[in-house]
């Protein structure tokens, strides 16, 4: 799919008007995992680039991590919450199954009159979500549409497979698409699927096709699975290619872009896009060495952490891309147009505990964090709780009137 912006009288555009990101406060390092499987510092750092990756407390979730990037996202682009009227939330690590996280967040943040939905194609689904809103924007069906990337991946690795729990963290990030009759903002879109990719990257339990079970715990089936290789090569090759066809679609050239916001999965993958490209790294936005993959957040976090380290300039030309499980791939050429100073004053402007996710009276009695990692973080697992059955009985009126709130 793929959609082209040329400038028209009388057409929408969608500018990005506000940026915001949150990560978690507990850092997890390549010694950490050294003392989990057998790997080294060095492994890591040469095959990845990855240094370390946030872990979401306890008390944090998908939904409160979106909530605080959201309202930073918001209040850098000096609108109320209300005043948006679609929330696209895209992760592969929602808080449940039902409701939507774009939901809890719709409420965390205080917006009355926005229709809120889950977006999901794996590490492409920010782009994925973005494209979607622009396509809102520009149609005429919404005004200002909250884009969010948030993923609490840490709850779903197994911490005995050195393939894959060295690669991932937690995170979220947020965006606000507003409509303008002036041109500028997304230019280009590309967006691929290609399914014969599909179990490359996959979580094979929980869902239709293998209900949880006792059996599907004890195998291990509830944790991310991934063939490293395959997935590598998928990269390299589509990345590239997607990002220089949405660059095509704008009527650009790869040495028009400013900067690229690939996502954050592998310093060597962003090489190779680089190369491919024939453009130097200084092109490239990497962090990837503070978050690790962060999948759906990747993306909006470097982009508001590019904005906020002066990276990005009014008028330039900045590209997204992205790629994941499915296999996804998308890219966005962006023409920006907000001023970046607005985004760190945003930022400083809501933290984490004024932030708010009406949660069910027995979310203290389930310690969310993986044992291993518990362990090896210093925390104490947390001893058995007993969970007051009857105070989970969701819809019961009384439950309305003893809301438990928890501070992120
Ligand atoms: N520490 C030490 N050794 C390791 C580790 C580790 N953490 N992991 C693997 N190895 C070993 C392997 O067992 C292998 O040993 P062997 O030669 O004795 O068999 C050796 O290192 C080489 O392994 P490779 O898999 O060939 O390593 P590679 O260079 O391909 O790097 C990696 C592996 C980092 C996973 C790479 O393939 C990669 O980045 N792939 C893409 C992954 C990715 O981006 N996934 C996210 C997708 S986005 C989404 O939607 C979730």
């Amino acid at each position: 799919m793929n959609a082209r912006n040329g400038a028209r009288p009388g057409r929408r555009y969608a500018h990005v008007i506000g940026w915001g990101s949150y990560a978690p406060s507990q850092v997890l390092t390549n010694a950490d995992l050294e003392r989990m499987v057998d790997t080294s510092d060095e492994w890591i750092v040469s095959r990845t680039g990855i240094r370390e990756r946030r872990v979401a407390a306890a008390h944090e979730t998908t939904a409160s991590m979106a909530a605080v990037a959201s309202l930073r996202a918001i209040r850098t682009a000096g609108v109320e919450p209300t005043d948006i009227d679609v929330i696209l939330l895209a992760t592969l690590t929602p808080d449940y199954w039902m409701p939507s996280t774009a939901a809890l967040v719709k409420e965390a943040i205080g917006n009355t009159k926005a229709a809120a939905m889950d977006v999901a194609a794996a590490c492409s689904g920010f782009v994925y979500a973005y494209a979607t809103a622009q396509a809102y924007i520009t149609s005429g069906m919404a005004t200002n549409v909250l884009v969010i990337g948030a993923e609490t991946l840490t709850r779903f690795l197994d911490y005995s497979d050195r393939n894959t729990c060295i690669l991932f963290g937690d995170g979220a990030g947020a965006v606000v698409l507003g409509a303008s009759e002036k041109p500028g903002g997304g230019l280009g879109i590309e967006l691929t699927t290609e399914p014969e990719g599909a179990y490359m990257i996959w979580l094979p339990a929980g869902g239709a096709k293998r209900p949880p079970s006792l059996e599907s715990v004890a195998r291990g089936e509830h944790y991310v699975r991934m063939e490293g290789k395959e997935t590598y090569r998928f990269a390299t090759r589509t990345l590239a290619s997607t990002a220089l066809t949405a660059v095509e679609h704008a009527g650009l050239n790869a040495s028009d872009i400013d900067l690229f916001i690939p996502h954050q999965a592998n310093i060597r993958i962003i090489e190779a896009v680089a190369k491919g490209l024939s453009l130097p790294m200084e092109r490239m936005f990497v962090n990837l060495d503070k978050y690790g993959n962060t999948s759906a957040a990747s993306v909006p976090i470097a982009l508001a952490e590019a904005v906020n380290q002066g990276r990005v300039a009014v008028g330039d030309r900045i590209v997204i891309v992205a790629f994941g499980a499915g296999f996804t791939s998308g890219a966005v050429a962006i023409e920006w147009t907000a001023d970046p100073a607005r985004g760190r004053a945003g930022e400083a402007a809501v933290q984490p505990e004024d932030v708010h996710v009406r949660l069910p009276v027995d979310w203290d009695s389930v310690d969310p964090i993986p044992e291993a990692l518990a362990a090896v973080l210093g925390r104490p697992v947390a001893p058995g709780v007993e969970v007051p059955l009857d105070d989970v009985v969701p819809g019961e009126p009384e439950h309305a009137s003893r809301k438990t709130e928890v501070g992120v």
